[in-house]
């Protein structure tokens, strides 16, 4: 047993659908955030850069002595995966959980799989699917303007910026006739309706939040570092921004109020 907090960061609020699974799958858990919505967006950023960024905010994590370190950002998952090596405790990003769930769903091998420039420039998603089954059809595709639009509070399915986006950047993949769809960037499940929408509802999306809850849930359960069942989880959440508008999004996506929990700290001295 283990009661010191699951820690969890991402580039800005895409993370929190992570955390949200996490709190439905593991109430008793206390949980550690960290949104670098200060340098937010990373995946227009280069490949030093991200990997730089994802040391600095996994050792933010660490002062605060947390037993699994999650990178909640298929960005950094994708392009950092030298974290796994360097850090002394558990982690997992999000891309080998959600591409495990794809790959078992999928019915006509055809998986489509969106995410950052940065990510679909990795090939990190198709290469791992391949490394199962080199049968399937991967399609990639990169949608640059997905995490401006969610930061930003454009969410609504009915959103007409929203769904022209989502039209022009997912018509190679419609075209592909895909009948599974990664959302590899952990902010396209805020989207994720919007996006049904557009593709229709036969089409499975694959949560990349909700899949890697399941796996860290899964790491935690066998290393035997749960916690005490008999307590009750608690969250605190870090920025390298402001705190304010992060307060009022999260509050959306977490279906829980954060208020006076949010604090701001210096990234740059980790
Ligand atoms: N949530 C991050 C991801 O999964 C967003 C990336 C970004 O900041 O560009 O890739």
């Amino acid at each position: 047993m283990n009661n010191a907090p699951i820690g969890v960061f991402d580039s800005g609020l895409g993370g929190l659908t992570a955390v949200r699974q996490l709190r439905r799958l593991l109430p008793n858990e206390d949980i550690v955030y960290f949104g670098d919505t200060g340098r937010v967006p990373y995946g227009t950023r280069s490949n030093s850069t991200i990997k730089r960024y994802a040391m600095q905010d996994a050792k933010f994590l660490l002062k605060h002595k947390v037993k699994i370190v999650i990178a909640a950002c298929g960005t950094v998952s994708s392009v950092a995966s030298n974290l796994k090596n360097d850090l002394p405790v558990p982690y997992t990003g999000v891309v080998s959980p959600t591409c495990f769930a794809a790959a078992k769903v999928t019915e006509n091998k055809k998986i489509g799989v969106i995410g950052t420039s940065a990510t679909i420039n990795s090939h990190s998603y198709r290469d791992l699917i391949h490394s199962f089954d080199s049968e399937i059809e991967v399609v990639e595709q990169d949608c640059p303007l997905f995490v401006p639009l969610v930061e930003n509070g454009f969410i609504d399915k009915d959103d007409p910026i929203t769904r022209l986006t989502i039209e022009r950047y997912l018509k190679p993949v419609i075209d592909a006739k895909v009948d599974t769809i990664i959302l590899g960037c952990t902010h396209y499940p805020i989207i994720k309706e919007a996006i049904s929408a557009v593709v229709g509802s036969s089409v499975k999306l694959i949560d990349s939040g909700k899949e890697t809850a399941i796996y860290a849930a899964k790491i935690l359960k066998e290393n035997n570092l749960l916690c005490d069942e008999n307590r009750t989880g608690k969250c605190e959440f870090y920025v390298s921004d402001t705190p304010d508008g992060f307060e009022n999004v999260a509050r959306v996506f977490l279906g829980e109020n954060v208020e006076h929990t949010v604090e701001q700290i210096n990234i740059e001295l980790y």
